[in-house]
């Protein structure tokens, strides 16, 4: 049985929801430039954080027990937040996309986050119903919660590991400035002809 003070893994994982949304409300509404700074660094971390502890603990725990595919998308989803993430910390709120890269994360995380909540056909509902132990469930994520706070405190935040991109590469095109002025010939993109 769970100690009394401690919530079960559905409990935990709503209370780090709530956090991050209040969280980006506050980066909104942020008027200072170190303000909106550490704000989106608190974001990154406690959205590295959830991501960790979901995908090495709640995860593992519903596969075979909850639909597939919204496993597989749930996967898929933390991959895209993380290179806003990864980006986000690259960055500075002198940056010109910075509070854009910032926006869509919180949309991204909003959609993720309603997949998982949503009653009934959630990933939570259908991990409740299929009689996870939440308490011990709950029990793991706190502790390895702790574990990956320390070890951000003391050494920064990690860089982002994908379990589902494959590392495709992408190029970085021009600066958004330098190419909206009219393209001559030989920049015109040869599909667009
Ligand atoms: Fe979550
Ligand atoms: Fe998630």
């Amino acid at each position: 049985m769970a100690a009394a003070d401690q919530p079960d893994a559905i409990a935990l994982l709503k209370a780090d929801h709530r956090k991050v949304e209040g969280l980006f409300e506050r980066f909104e509404a942020a008027k200072g430039k170190s303000e909106k700074e550490a704000l989106a660094r608190q974001i990154c971390t406690e959205l590295t954080v959830h991501t960790i502890i979901e995908e090495e603990i709640f995860y593992p725990a519903c596969k075979g027990k909850t639909e597939e595919d919204l496993l597989d998308e749930s996967y898929v989803e933390h991959d895209g937040a993380k290179v806003l993430i990864a980006e986000i910390e690259a960055g500075g709120p002198d940056e010109e996309f910075y509070a854009a890269k910032v926006k869509v994360l919180s949309e991204q995380i909003e959609h993720h986050v309603g997949e998982e909540e949503k009653p009934a056909e959630g990933l939570f509902a259908q991990a409740r119903k299929a009689g996870l132990d939440m308490n011990a469930l709950g029990q793991l994520l706190a502790a390895r919660k702790q574990e990956l706070l320390a070890q951000i405190k003391s050494q920064g935040l990690p860089t982002p590991e994908t379990r589902t991109f494959q590392g495709a590469e992408v190029e970085r095109g021009e600066p958004l400035d330098a190419s909206s002025s009219e393209p001559s010939q030989d920049e015109t993109r040869p599909g667009a002809r």
